[in-house]
C-alpha cells in the first residue's frame, strides 16, 4: 500500500470519530492521506486529531489564498477518494450535482478512472428515505462504489440499517482496489450493452422486455477483475457490475443506438459484447377513439376507451450497424431462440452472422430461463459451433479466450 495517495472526505455524522482509526491504519500502511471535512464534520472530530494523524492540514474551505485550485488539484493528486462517514445530506447533494463546499466541489471534478468510495452512516429512517435511496442508486450508476452499511444499534438508540461499515472492512476494500492497480493492466477496452430498451407510448408509459442485465453484469465483472477497461452501457434499474467501470445509461432504442455510435466513434474499443435486449419496434403513434397521437407525446393518454391501437415501426437492428460504427472491433452478438430445434437454431445463428458480420454469436434458448433456472446453457459460435458452456461465468472465460486468440 506504500505511497498511495488517499483523499479522505468526512461529513457530519456521529460516526466521524471512527474515521480517525481508519486514517491511522492507512497512514501506518504507508499511504499519504489528505483529509477534507465539511463544517458539520468538524463538530464531531477535531482538526487537531486529523492533522496529527496525517501530518497535513485539514481542508475545509474552497476559498483559501494559495489553495484556490484545490477543488481540482486534489482530484488529480489522489489515487482514490473515500467519503467516510457519508451523511444523508452530503450523499443527496452529490447526487444532485451540488458543489457548495470543497467536499462536494471536488466530487464534481472527479475523474472516473479513479475509484470513489462512499461509506454511508446514518439513522435507518434517513437511510430508507426515498431521496437517499435514489441518490445512492444514481451515484452507483455513475461509477461510485457504495459500501454496504452494517446493521445494529445506532447512536440515536434505534436498531436498524445505516451503521458505518466497520473501518477494518473499509480498509480491506481500499487495499484491494489499490493492490488491483498494481496488477498489469490489460489494455483491451470492451463495450458491453445491457438490459432492455424502453419504447415510449406517452409521457408515463412504455413498452419494454424482461431483460435484467444479469448475464451482462456477470460478464462485465469477469473482464473488470481481469484488468480490462470496461464500459457498461445499460438500461435504468437493471443489475450493475460490482466492479469499477464506466457506466452510461440508455433508455430507448434511439438512445442506445446513439450511445453505441458515439462511444465507438469517439473512443478506441477492441470489442463490443452486445447483450442488450433491443426492441424490434418503436411506437410511432397511438390511436385513441379515432384520434391519432404521435409519439413522442409527453402527456398522459386518455385511458377510458375499451380498445386503443399502437402503431409500431420497425427498428433497424443495432447489431447490424455496429461494424459500420467501428470496423476494427470484435463483435459478440447474442441470439435468444425460442424452443426451436437444432436446425432452426443454427439457421438463426447463421443469419445473425450474415447480417451483422459478428465475430462470435452466443446462442441460448428461452426454455433455459423458465422457472428460475439458474443453469443457463450458452452455445458459442465463431462461424461454426465452438463450444457449449453451462453458466455465465464459463461464458465470460470463453469469450476472453476468443478475444485473446484474435488479438
Ligand atoms: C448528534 C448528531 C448526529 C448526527 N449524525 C448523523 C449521521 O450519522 N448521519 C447523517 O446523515 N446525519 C447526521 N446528523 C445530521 C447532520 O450532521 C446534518 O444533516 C448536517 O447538515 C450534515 O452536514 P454535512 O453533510 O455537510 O456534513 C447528525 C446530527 C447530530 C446533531
Amino acid at each position: 500500500m506504500s505511497n498511495y495517495k488517499i483523499l479522505f472526505k468526512i461529513s457530519g455524522s456521529i460516526a466521524a470519530y471512527k474515521s480517525a482509526y481508519l486514517i491511522s491504519k492507512l497512514v501506518q500502511n504507508g499511504c499519504e492521506v489528505q483529509t477534507v471535512a465539511t463544517e458539520s464534520a468538524l463538530e464531531f472530530i477535531g482538526k487537531a486529531t486529523l492533522e496529527g494523524l496525517t501530518g497535513k492540514q485539514v481542508i475545509t474551505d474552497t476559498f483559501v489564498s494559495g489553495g484556490m485550485m484545490s477543488h481540482i488539484n486534489l482530484v488529480k493528486w489522489a489515487d482514490l477518494t473515500i467519503l467516510a462517514p457519508a451523511t444523508a445530506n452530503t450523499i443527496n447533494k452529490l447526487a444532485a450535482g451540488i458543489g457548495d463546499n470543497i467536499l462536494t466541489s471536488l466530487f464534481l471534478a472527479h475523474t472516473w478512472e479513479k475509484p470513489y468510495l462512499i461509506a454511508p452512516a446514518m439513522n435507518m429512517w434517513m437511510f430508507d428515505h426515498p431521496a437517499t435511496k435514489s441518490s445512492l442508486e444514481k451515484l452507483k450508476s455513475w461509477g461510485v462504489e457504495i459500501l454496504p452499511t452494517g446493521e445494529g444499534y445506532l447512536a440515536c438508540g434505534d436498531m436498524g440499517k445505516g451503521k458505518l461499515l466497520e473501518p477494518d472492512l473499509i480498509f480491506n476494500r481500499i487495499e484491494e482496489l489499490l493492490e488491483n492497480k498494481k496488477k498489469p493492466k490489460n489494455k483491451l477496452s470492451i463495450l458491453i450493452t445491457a438490459g432492455g430498451t424502453r419504447e415510449d407510448i406517452d409521457g408515463v408509459r412504455f413498452l419494454t422486455n424482461l431483460s435484467t442485465g444479469k448475464t451482462a453484469a456477470a460478464i462485465a465483472d469477469h473482464f473488470i477483475s481481469a484488468g480490462y477497461n470496461v464500459t457498461y452501457l445499460h438500461a435504468p434499474d437493471i443489475i450493475l457490475p460490482k466492479g469499477n467501470c464506466e457506466k452510461i445509461i440508455f433508455t430507448s432504442y434511439k438512445s442506445l443506438d446513439e450511445a453505441v455510435k458515439k462511444e465507438l466513434s469517439s473512443k478506441k474499443y477492441n470489442a463490443v459484447i452486445h447483450n442488450a435486449a433491443v426492441s424490434d419496434y418503436s411506437v410511432e403513434s397511438v390511436v385513441v377513439a379515432d384520434k391519432i397521437y404521435n409519439v413522442p407525446f409527453s402527456e398522459k393518454l386518455p385511458s377510458s376507451e375499451e380498445n386503443i391501437s399502437l402503431n409500431l415501426k420497425r427498428n433497424e437492428k443495432i447489431v447490424n450497424k455496429i461494424k459500420s460504427y467501428s470496423k476494427d472491433i470484435l463483435l459478440t452478438a447474442f441470439k435468444l431462440t425460442a424452443n426451436q430445434n437444432e436446425e432452426r437454431k443454427l439457421e438463426q445463428v447463421n443469419k445473425l452472422f450474415h447480417d451483422s458480420s459478428a465475430d462470435f454469436v452466443v446462442q441460448n434458448d428461452i426454455s433455459n430461463r423458465m422457472g428460475g433456472n439458474v443453469q443457463q446453457m450458452f452455445s458459442v459460435y465463431g462461424k461454426e459451433k465452438l463450444t457449449e458452456v453451462k453458466n455465465v461465468g464459463e461464458l465470460a472465460v470463453e469469450l476472453e479466450k476468443l478475444f485473446l486468440s484474435k488479438k
